[in-house]
Formats: structure tokens, C-alpha cells, sequence
């Protein structure tokens, strides 16, 4: 396996089986620290900077968060607005990069362009983590997913995943890639317009990855170990900032997750959104069996936790 030390973590793409469960041991390792609402001084030495170009509430908190509980040190910014990368000078990544490195040991970034935290990690001397790079990836979520099925369901082969949403968004990207590792079957449903790009599909075909796409999700509900979801009514991920304005219109019932149809699901089925979420998550599946995305808060923390410490070679 290769070493986590010194290392970017930019797509999920090449991530390995073995590193999969690293990161989720380290994770397992570290959990305690937050369940007893801790700070420890692993990290006391090192410190975390975000550059955020694009709205979060849970990605730059959760990493924030677990440097803050691992003893470290955290500045940055939250809206590249109150930069010189959003004025006038509309200063580059390569040249941004060439202060943030000399400010802290670790970069976490969020850029609405594709590709703007490898550019970042181009040019950077410290780790740089994609936290959601447009329509890219989002490896930090997409970890703490598979942390959290792995914990719920007690393994990730031989499950069977129902993804619900916008195929163009970042986390399905980053799944698709993570499912590849493991022996899992996958169906996606999206509206035509959102759905998996050739491009992708090929990909996939590369990576062995068995999957399927279904017009309706009553096609494989009954099948599906795991439902992850994203929204459909979405914003342009390749803006910085994208306010609402009007009607954004409903979600069709075909992409909505109810009460309802989780009476066509297995009992035992859980269902994953990286939220925020608008009405394809009705609020009644808060209270079912089903629903674990409020977990992934903590799981979030500590998953993250882990990253960091692996990153900045405190853990092996
Ligand atoms: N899951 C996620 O990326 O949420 P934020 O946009 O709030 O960080």
C-alpha cells in the first residue's frame, strides 16, 4: 500500500481496496477522541488551511472540526470573495498556492472548477485534499460514505447500491469510483438530461464496475442494500456561488425517496445523502429505520480526523 504521508487526496480514482480500509482504520482508532467530545494534541504542531471558493456547511466544518479535535490549528478562508482571488486581480490558483503553503501544513480546498485543487497540489509543497471540485469529485464525502456503510452493514461486498439523483454531481463520480474496489452491483436512475455521459460509462466499463441504469426507481428498490441520493433541483456546480431566484421547480416523483416506497425496500436497507437536500428527501424518512445521513455528521468528523493524521504522517 502506498503511503498516506505527504500525500494529496484528490479523486478516488486509483484508491485502493487496502487504502480504503486503512483510512477507515485509523478512523475506528480516533472515533473515541470525538464520541467523548475530546481534543487531543496529535496534531498540536500542524496546521489546516481551508480555501474555500464555494459554499459548505459540512465539508469545511467537519475538516475544521477534526483538526480542532486532533489539537491542530486551523485558518483559511470560506468565501474567496473576501480574497484576491475574488477582486479585481482574480489572482490564480498557482499563485494563491504559493502563499497558502508557507500558512499551515495541509491545504483542504473547495473550487467550482473542475480540477482546481490538482492544480492547487501542482504548485503546493503540502498535502492538498479536494473538498468538491465542480461537477468532479468529492473524495472526503464519498469516504465517509463508505465509512458509514461499512459500520451500518458490516461490509461493502456483496451489497447492491440504488443511486438516485443528477449523475453529473461530484459525489456520484467519487461512488463510482469507490464501488469499483468492492464486489458491488450498482443501478442508477436520473432524469435523461442527468444521467451517466458516455465518457463516464466507459470509464466504469474500465473499472469492472457492474452496473445498470433503470427508468424508474420502483425497478430496483426491492434490490438495494444502500440508496444514495443527490438532489435533482441542483445549483451549477461551476459557479462560486449560485443563489435561488424564482421557482426552482419540484423534484419528479420518479427521483423522491417517501415513506411510501421504502415499504417496497428492504427492511434492512439504508439510505445515504450528502445533503443539503431539497424535496427528494421528504422529511417523513427522517424518522424510518432507513435513514442514516444525520450519522454522517460524526462519522464526517472522524473520517476526517483520520485523513488528516494520515496525511500528515502522525499515523502510519
Ligand atoms: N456534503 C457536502 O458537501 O455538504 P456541504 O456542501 O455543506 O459541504
Amino acid at each position: 500500500m502506498r503511503s498516506f504521508s505527504g500525500r494529496d487526496i484528490l479523486s478516488l480514482k486509483g484508491f485502493e481496496r487496502e487504502e480504503y480500509f486503512r483510512v477507515f482504520q485509523v478512523a475506528e482508532a480516533l472515533a473515541p477522541i470525538a464520541r467523548d467530545r475530546r481534543n487531543t494534541d496529535l496534531l498540536a504542531s500542524k496546521t489546516l488551511v481551508t480555501a474555500f471558493y464555494q459554499p459548505s456547511t459540512r465539508t469545511r466544518l467537519a475538516t475544521e472540526a477534526a483538526m480542532h479535535r486532533l489539537g491542530g490549528h486551523v485558518t483559511g478562508f470560506s468565501d474567496a470573495k473576501m480574497t484576491r482571488a475574488g477582486d479585481f486581480y482574480q489572482e490564480s490558483i498557482k499563485d494563491t498556492v504559493h502563499m497558502l503553503e508557507f500558512y499551515g501544513d495541509v491545504i483542504a480546498m473547495r473550487h467550482f472548477q473542475q480540477g482546481a485543487p490538482a492544480e492547487a497540489a501542482r504548485w503546493s509543497s503540502v498535502p492538498v485534499i479536494n473538498c468538491g471540485d465542480g461537477w468532479g469529485e468529492h473524495p472526503t464525502q464519498v469516504l465517509t460514505d463508505m465509512y458509514t456503510i461499512l459500520k451500518e452493514k458490516g461490509r461493502l461486498d456483496g451489497l447492491t447500491f440504488l443511486l438516485i439523483g443528477d449523475m453529473r454531481m461530484r459525489t456520484m463520480h467519487s461512488i463510482s469510483y469507490a464501488m469499483s474496489q468492492f464486489d458491488i452491483q450498482a443501478a442508477y436512475v436520473s432524469p435523461p438530461d442527468m444521467s451517466l455521459t458516455d465518457e463516464f460509462k466507459k470509464e466504469l466499463d474500465g473499472l469492472n464496475l457492474r452496473y445498470r441504469e433503470v427508468e424508474h426507481v420502483e425497478q430496483a428498490i426491492a434490490e438495494a442494500d444502500v440508496l444514495y441520493m443527490e438532489p435533482v433541483v441542483q445549483p451549477d456546480y461551476t459557479k462560486s456561488r449560485d443563489e435561488r431566484s424564482g421557482d426552482v421547480g419540484m423534484t419528479p416523483a420518479n427521483y423522491q425517496v417517501t415513506r411510501a416506497l421504502m415499504r417496497k425496500a428492504k427492511p434492512d436497507s439504508i439510505i445515504l445523502h450528502s445533503l443539503p437536500r431539497m424535496d427528494e428527501l421528504l422529511e417523513e424518512v427522517d424518522y424510518t429505520r432507513h435513514a442514516r445521513y444525520w450519522g454522517e455528521a460524526f462519522n464526517g468528523v472522524v473520517l476526517r480526523m483520520a485523513l488528516l493524521a494520515l496525511v500528515l504522517g502522525k499515523m502510519e
